[in-house]
Parts: structure tokens; sequence; C-alpha cells
């Protein structure tokens, strides 16, 4: 039997994460829609995906751009529904942590459409931490959760999930890493100096006040090497915002890019010597790299990853973790050292078990 399967994304990051599985459910032959709630919408944020990783055109936008998290959840909330009426899909996906998962997951279960969550079960313990309140509410009312890692699995089970709801599918990123790093034909990128730090930030506790953003930017300082930073919007925009662009402009060692698409990312990342972020897909994406990649945040962002090496996490605030990391950046990029092949995130095939679990969801 044929069934409809819905998406309903709206960030960067789930773009990525919505490939492998809307190739997965393609293959299977199910009719599906992809739902576009417009809360990311400059070409370089969106469309750029969907044309790069060949993903169906979104068959419904809902527009609600940029504002408060009051303001685009309650945005998704109202203009959702009615798509999700219209369409009557047998099930629904969201993906990830965003406001855009939150209000997908209140509306998809209201309606009483069996939902199913993507990258369920990270905690940060962080319950400041926006990403970690949408991620509560989406995996407690999800009704199957697709775990990225085991600590994921072990986070639900000690919330009282039941297990069989909570499937560790491993994860779809390393999944559309290992598909786009295998697929590199055509990719063109600018030209970069040897030993180059990648970096990208974009968090609300690194651009929320002014204070914050120059303890970033003078840890960043402090960095003898060339970085290239493909600057998120946001960051941008508060950069300005707080008279602060002129420092980043003096920073000879910056080179400022425009968002990249995801090919030219993971070409960025198998090419960098190391990665600065406090992005959650990226610094997971380093170790898929096999590079380190150094948090500016205190947040317990992929526990395994920072167990065993993979992330420094650089306390902005503290002159001397700054003074440590500073130090590990150079012996890194003066070394040609790598970092062994970790497997905490499956083998390449969560897609493939994320649609087959769907399909006997369906059976039941
Ligand atoms: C959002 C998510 C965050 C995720 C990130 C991925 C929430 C609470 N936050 O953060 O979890 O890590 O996406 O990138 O959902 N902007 C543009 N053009 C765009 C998109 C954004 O100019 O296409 C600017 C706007 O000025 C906007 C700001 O970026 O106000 C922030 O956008 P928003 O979607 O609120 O949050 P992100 O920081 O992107
Ligand atoms: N990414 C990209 N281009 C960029 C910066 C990031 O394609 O210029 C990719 C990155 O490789 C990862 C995802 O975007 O797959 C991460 O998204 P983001 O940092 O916006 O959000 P987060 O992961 O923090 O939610």
């Amino acid at each position: 039997m044929g069934y409809k399967i819905m998406h309903i994304v709206g960030n960067r990051p789930q773009f990525i994460k919505l490939a492998p599985i809307s190739r997965a459910v393609r293959k299977k032959g199910y009719e599906e829609v992809i739902i576009h709630t417009g809360q990311h919408y400059d070409e370089n944020m969106s469309d750029i995906f969907f044309e790069e990783l060949q993903i169906p055109k979104p068959k419904v936008n809902l527009n609600v751009g940029s504002g408060t998290h009051a303001q685009v959840t309650a945005k998704v909330i109202s203009r959702l529904e009615e798509a999700v009426i219209n369409e009557k899909p047998d099930g629904v996906l969201i993906y990830g942590d965003t406001n855009s998962t939150l209000a997908a997951a209140i509306v998809v279960r209201k309606l009483n459409i069996p939902l199913f969550h993507v990258e369920a079960g990270p905690r940060t313990y962080d319950t400041k931490n926006p990403e970690e309140q949408n991620r509560i509410v989406a995996d407690h009312l999800a009704n199957y959760l697709f775990a990225p890692d085991k600590i994921s699995v072990e986070n639900l089970t000690r919330e009282g999930i039941a297990s069989e709801q909570i499937i560790f599918s491993g994860d779809v990123m390393y999944d559309q890493f290992i598909y786009t790093s295998a697929n590199q034909t055509d990719t063109k990128i600018g030209q970069y100096p040897d030993n180059f730090i990648l970096m990208t930030w974009h968090r609300q506790e690194n651009t929320c006040s002014k204070n914050r953003m120059e303890k970033m930017l003078s840890f960043i300082g402090k960095i003898n090497y060339k970085i290239v930073f493909p600057i998120h919007p946001r960051t941008r925009k508060l950069l300005l915002k707080y008279n602060l662009w002129n420092e980043v402009i003096d920073n000879e060692n910056l080179i400022i890019i425009a968002p990249v698409g995801y090919k030219e990312m993971t070409v960025l990342l198998s090419q960098c010597k190391l990665l600065i972020s406090d992005s959650g897909g990226a610094s997971k994406e380093a170790s898929f790299a096999g590079k380190k990649c150094f948090f500016p945040l205190k947040l317990d962002v992929w526990p395994e990853l920072i167990e065993c090496g993979y992330i420094n996490i650089v306390d902005i605030e503290d002159d001397n973790s700054v003074c440590r990391n500073i130090e590990s950046i150079e012996e890194i990029i003066q070394s040609d050292k790598f970092l062994p092949q970790t497997d905490y995130f499956g083998n390449g095939n969560a897609a493939e078990i994320i649609v087959d679990t769907i399909e006997k969801a369906f059976r039941l």
C-alpha cells in the first residue's frame, strides 16, 4: 500500500537532515509532501540545500520569517494546521530542535496524526537553552523517537518514554555527510590558504549581548591563523547592531564569506585543520571529517565527543580556558595528527532504519 509521508522543516540543518530520509522515502515509492515553515528564507540558508541535495520542492511555504520565539512558534502553529488537515498525511516527520520543530509537534499531535521525531533525545541539561526546551517538548509529544546516538536512547529512557517508542537509528547527518562526500564531482569552492581554521557560530547564547560577542571576538583575536568564516545572518546582523563589525573587518586573519551550501561545507570540513563552532550539527560533522571542534559555549553538546576529545569546550568568559585552548589550537595546526574514527552515530544507514520503522508502524 502507498502511504503519504509529510516532512515539516524550516531551518538550514533540517533541510540537510531531510535529504537522506527523502531519498529513502522515494525509494520505497511512497508519496511525500514537504512543508517549509519559512523560518529560514535567504537563498543561501534555504533554496540552495533543496537544489544541491536534490530534495523535492516544498508543496507549501508558510513564510513565517523571523521574529521572537513566541512570534515564530505561534505563526507556524496557526499557519500549519490547515496545511496538515488539507494534505491528510499518514504520518509526519519533524526534525531536530528549532522553533519550527516545536510548533509542528504541537500541531500534528493535536490532530492525532502519527508523529515521528528525527534526532530525538540529545540533552544538554541546560533548560535555559532554547534548543533544549524545543527538543524536550517535541520528544514528549512524538509517537516514535529516532535517537542519533546511544546516549540519546538513555536520556529518553530516563525520562520515562516507553522503550517501544525509542529507536536507535544512528544519525541522518552522518548518512548525508558520507553521501555528499562520496559525490563531490562538480563542487566549486573558493581559494583558501593552507592550514586554515573553519568557523561558524550563531547560537543565541553567543549573540545575545554586546559583551558576549566581544568575548567571542577577543577569543578569535588571539588566534594567529587564517579563519574561514561563513557567517550566519544572525551573527552578521548582531555584530552590526552592536557596532562590532569594524572589529571583525580589522582582524586580518578572518576570511568572511556568505553562508555556503552543504557541498562546499563538507569540502571545507575535510580541508580545514580544525573547526571553531557552536553549531550542534557542524560540531558533530567535524568528527565525521576527523577534525576537532572547539565549541565556544559551556554546553554539554554531544557528550561522547567531548569525552573522547573530538570536542573541546571553550569557556570564553574564563582566561585560563581561553589560553589552554589557544595552545591546543596551535598544536593541532602544527601537527598532522588525525583523530581515530568513531561509530557513535551509526553506520550511515539511519534514514533506511527510520523509513523501515515508519512502514512497520503504519502496518500496526
Ligand atoms: C535557528 C534555531 C537554532 C538553529 C539555527 C540553525 C530556533 C530557536 N533557533 O536559529 O536552533 O541552530 O536556526 O541555523 O529555532 N536570518 C536571516 N535570514 C534567514 C534566516 C535568519 O537574515 O534566512 C536572520 C534574521 O535576522 C533572524 C536571525 O537571523 O532574526 C535569527 O533567525 P532565527 O530563525 O530566529 O534563529 P537562528 O539563529 O537562525
Ligand atoms: N552549514 C552549511 N553552510 C554553512 C554553515 C553550516 O551548509 O555556511 C551546515 C553544516 O555543515 C551543518 C548545518 O549547516 O550540516 C548546521 O546548521 P546550523 O549551524 O545552522 O544549525 P545547528 O546545527 O546549530 O542547529
